[in-house]
């Protein structure tokens, strides 16, 4: 069929002719009366990386040139009368062109709709339907009525006139101010949050190692998310070190050269601007050309090639020692994580293409709830709002800014709902929340509702136990306001499903899990914040500590190393081989998670390696502390594997009970029972122990007073100490030397008043009464034994409260107690010895020295009511204890 060519070229042709027709916009007239017309405005950059210049052509199109843009879901051209949150969200679509991908220095013209015109349009906005999200817009101000052409160019934070690649993930953006003698800086780099980017120029005298005598900024956010650039001056490969003779050396700011008075001379970068979007960071500032302080900063020859270096790591916060910002070493390849170029500032270079596209764009926190703590939900002000436009006030959970939640299927999730009156909390599938039926929407709601509202002095509790159903995303929002929280993670069986415990550490920074079976325990942990790796060890401190290190290395494998630390520094930390088993690590968003089985004891003896000494005894609390920081290695690990953020006090994990105590100082009630212990054991006891043997010779039976009071009161403390462990601790546990130690001692001490309650008669003098010598033997040999038990205890409650609280504070305590003793026994040597003397005497005056056996004769010498009649006994007893003797052998 010959016709079938021309056809198909005729119908090619008339849909040329349609499009070109539909692209002039036939039935519209497009005047050019607007004020606005031949205006230029940039767009501000609000999120996914939008950077681009917008022209007015008349008064129906417009045309963006220069444009930049990461992809959203179901993006339009949006217009609103003011660019706060409610006008914004108030908005209308303003064309039918759509932006559906990613946009590379793209040039284009767009058409408003039929019915549209600018005067009803103040901002026009790059707006994403579904999340309500502005990614960046213009605010069309008339131009000030004098000549002025056009707005100022490069007014804009984000734009400048050049741009440098420097790595794939690192960009410089300057825009020279020659006339006002300074430049404009800024530094974007696809980073994490805790990384420093750093740039400035060499020594151009220095051709070698670049870096000595360079000047450079160092530009980075803070803990709670405020960008900052320092000025610096490198003298030395090193970080930042003060000498003992006070000279400073290293990667140093300006301002640590000098003495602080003279800070203001050596500030020379100021800020300018800075945010985080989508996982980049972006700071803006300005130095002058030819610098304020001639010592520490290189002037900047704007015509000439000089050399730049430049870099990014990851940055050490702030101590006490060091209170600045300091850049750690650059760990990565050159060209990667640093590097140096040629660069002539006058030069116009750009050769930035597109937008950063970080691979981790998400910079919330992470909040996963378990089944334990509550939720606790807070309205504060917005400051780090991942998906802006948003109102003054969102939602913070756990003091986290509008974090992502994450919980389980099957799992409940207890909220503590204390963010006012107005605000109510609700689980819905609509991301914008505010209640989508006032929207004409439909939405599913899972959980809160009107009355989940409450204030911090009456907090309203609210369950939500996500089941089946659950789709993998809701988010959290208020009933009343939209976009006030975020996303909600729904996922199938987490930690807290396959272990049976879990307690919080210190600081709430990491959730230990664990579970317990016949010889081993499996433990996980997980950090609450973004890190490098994760450690948890178990000790009091991280010196003499067993740790175990998760991380993911290079190459994305999950890690999890075992170490015996003894010191302070990178060297103590010594590498163990531990038996563990099922290891797991993985990094989600940041948020590592270890876990590992691990023997209870290890299968080695005591003293081969130092990790066989490593035993975890489910009955007795274990002390775990934790850390985290930047990175780790399994070669050899050098000072920035020092952590960054670490507990700062140990939790002892019940292991048994499945619960945790902080660690304090001694608990009082412990406390008062030790005291109770040492003043019936160490005073009262003894002390009438020793009135009954040595004040017999004191006439009349005051001797007989004291023994009876001092014993009888001795045991009333002793038993309501006891009453206050026991209550203290919540039950009785006979698992320890101490308390089986106690116990023996409080039984023998309750036997002696029993037995003394059935003392058989006093025999009158003269005669022999058996029972009655046995019962006096008994009675004296039991008081003996409970007080050597009971001191007994009194140590090994010492040691206890060593192994509880730590060492130095209880080891003065232990020292008082030996030297009390000490002399206790001390003085009783000398009674003895003069009482031995006193008898002696006695009976050497007397001349009647009878089958002399005096030790065994004071025994039953402590009984006898009166001196008199002890001395008639010690004779009988004499002849008592020669038939006593093959008894007791
Ligand atoms: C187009 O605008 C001009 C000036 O505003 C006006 O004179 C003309 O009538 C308009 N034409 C149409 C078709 O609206
Ligand atoms: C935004 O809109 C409200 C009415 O919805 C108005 O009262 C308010 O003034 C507007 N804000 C600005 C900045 O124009
Ligand atoms: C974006 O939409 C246009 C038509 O509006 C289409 O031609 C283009 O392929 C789309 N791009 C992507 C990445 O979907
Ligand atoms: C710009 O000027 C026009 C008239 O000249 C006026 O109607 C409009 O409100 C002005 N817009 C702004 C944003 O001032
Ligand atoms: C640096 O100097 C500027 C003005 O030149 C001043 O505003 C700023 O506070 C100074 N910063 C410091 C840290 O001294
Ligand atoms: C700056 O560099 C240019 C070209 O290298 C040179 O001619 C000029 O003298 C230099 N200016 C200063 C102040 O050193
Ligand atoms: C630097 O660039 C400017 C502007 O392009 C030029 O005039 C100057 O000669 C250049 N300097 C050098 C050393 O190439
Ligand atoms: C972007 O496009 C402009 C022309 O619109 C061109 O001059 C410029 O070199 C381009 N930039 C890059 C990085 O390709
Ligand atoms: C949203 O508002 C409508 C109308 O006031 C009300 O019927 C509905 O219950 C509200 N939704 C929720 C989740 O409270």
């Amino acid at each position: 069929m010959p016709r079938k060519p021309i056809f198909f070229l005729g119908f090619l042709l008339s849909l040329h002719l349609y499009f070109l027709l539909c692209y002039a916009d036939p039935g519209r007239n497009c005047s050019k009366t607007s004020p606005l017309v031949g205006l230029r405005y940039e767009f501000t950059m609000a999120q996914h990386q939008l950077r681009g210049v917008l022209t007015i052509l008349d008064d129906c199109s417009f045309r963006v040139s220069q444009f930049d843009m990461l992809p959203g879901s179901d993006v339009h051209w949006w217009g609103a009368i003011a660019p706060d949150f409610a006008n914004l969200t108030a908005g209308f679509v303003v064309s039918d062109h759509a932006l559906n991908e990613t946009y590379k220095n793209a040039s284009f013209v767009v058409h408003l709709r039929q019915n549209v015109a600018w005067d009803q349009i103040r901002v026009l906005a790059l707006w994403d339907r579904p999340t309500a999200s502005d990614f960046g817009h213009v605010v069309l101000a008339n131009k000030s009525s004098d000549s002025a052409p056009s707005l100022p160019v490069n007014a804009e934070p984000t734009m400048f006139e050049n741009c440098k690649t420097l790595s794939e993930n690192y960009r410089i953006r300057w825009t020279l101010n020659a006339d006002s003698g300074s430049i404009d800086i800024g530094l974007e780099a696809a980073t994490g949050i805790m990384n420093y980017m750093a740039f400035g120029w060499a020594n151009p005298s220095s051709t070698s190692k670049l870096m000595i005598g360079a000047d450079v900024a160092v530009a980075g956010f803070k803990e709670e998310g405020t960008p900052f650039v320092d000025d610096f001056h490198i003298t030395e490969y090193s970080e930042c070190i003060t000498s003992l003779d006070g000279s400073v050396q290293g990667v140093c700011p300006d301002t640590k050269y000098e003495d602080s008075d003279s800070v203001g001379l050596v500030n020379n970068t100021q800020l300018v601007y800075g945010h985080r979007r989508d996982g980049v960071s972006f700071i803006r500032y300005q130095r002058p050309l030819e610098p304020v302080d001639k010592k520490y900063d290189l002037p900047v020859n704007s015509t000439a090639s000089m050399t730049v270096i430049w870099a990014i790591g990851s940055i050490r916060p702030p101590d006490t020692i060091r209170p600045y910002y300091l850049p750690q070493n650059h760990g990565g390849p050159r060209l990667v994580a640093y590097g140096n170029l040629v660069l002539n500032v006058s030069e116009n270079v750009d050769d930035c293409l597109g937008p950063l596209d970080a691979g981790d764009k998400e910079d919330q926190d992470l909040i996963i709830a378990d089944a334990s703590a509550p939720l606790v939900v807070m309205s504060g002000p917005a400051l780090h709002y991942p998906n802006p436009p948003n109102p003054l006030k969102v939602f913070y959970i756990n003091k986290k800014e509008a974090p992502v939640l994450r919980v389980e299927r099957g799992v409940p999730v207890k909220f503590s709902i204390q963010a006012g009156h107005n605000v109510a909390l609700y689980i819905t599938s609509d991301p914008i929340g505010g209640n989508a039926t006032l929207r004409n929407e439909s939405e599913i709601v899972y959980a809160g509702g009107p009355q989940a509202e409450g204030v911090q002095a009456s907090p309203m509790e609210l369950v939500w136990r996500p089941d089946r159903n659950t789709p993998d995303k809701v988010f959290y929002q208020s009933l009343y306001e939209k976009k006030m929280g975020w996303r909600v993670e729904v996922v199938d069986g987490g930690l807290s499903d396959m272990y049976n415990n879990s307690v919080v550490l210190d600081d709430q920074q990491v959730t230990f899990f664990w579970t317990l079976s016949k010889d081993s325990i499996s433990i996980a942990a997980r950090g609450e914040k973004k890190s490098g790796y994760l450690a948890i060890g178990f000790g009091s401190r991280m010196v003499n500590s067993y740790a175990y290190v998760g991380w993911v290395d290079e190459t994305g494998v999950g890690r999890v190393n075992t170490y015996w630390i003894d010191g302070q520094d990178a060297s103590t930390v010594h590498p163990t081989s531990e038996n563990l088993k099922y290891v797991r690590c993985r990094s989600e968003n940041g948020i590592i998670t270890l876990e590992f089985t691990r023997p209870l004891k290890p299968p080695c003896s005591r003293d081969e390696r130092p990790e066989c000494k490593n035993i975890v005894d489910p009955t007795t609390p274990l002390k775990v502390i934790w850390a985290m920081g930047a990175r780790w290695t399994d070669r050899r690990l050098s000072e920035r594997n020092m952590h960054s953020v670490t507990s700062s006090r140990h939790v002892r994990v019940l292991l048994m009970r499945g619960s945790a105590e902080a660690e304090e100082d001694l608990r009082p009630v412990l406390a008062v029972h030790g005291f109770m212990m040492f003043l019936a054991w160490g005073i009262l006891f003894p002390g009438g122990i020793v009135a009954a043997r040595y004040l017999k010779h004191v006439k009349g039976d005051g001797w007989y007073k004291i023994h009876v009071y001092l014993q009888y009161s001795g045991l009333a403390i002793v038993l309501l100490a006891l009453l206050f462990a026991v209550a203290e601790l919540r039950g009785f546990y006979v698992s320890s030397v101490h308390v089986k130690f106690g116990i023996a001692a409080i039984v023998l001490a309750c036997v002696q008043p029993v037995n003394a309650f059935l003392r058989p008669k006093k025999p009158s003098s003269g005669e022999v009464n058996s029972k009655r010598l046995l019962w006096e033997y008994s009675h004296v040999i039991v008081g003996r034994s409970a007080i050597v038990v009971g001191i007994a205890a009194l140590i090994s409650g010492m040691k206890h409260l060593g192994d509880r609280y730590g060492g130095e504070n209880v080891h003065g305590l232990n020292w008082a107690l030996m030297v009390w003793f000490m002399m206790g026994a001390l003085i009783v040597l000398y009674l003895e010895y003069h009482e031995r003397r006193r008898r002696r005497d006695r009976i050497f005056g007397r001349s009647n020295f009878v089958l002399g056996n005096h030790e065994e004769d004071d025994s039953l010498d402590l009984l006898s009511p009166t001196g008199t009649l002890a001395e008639k006994e010690s004779q009988q007893s004499g002849r008592m204890e020669v038939q006593l003797e093959p008894l007791n052998r």
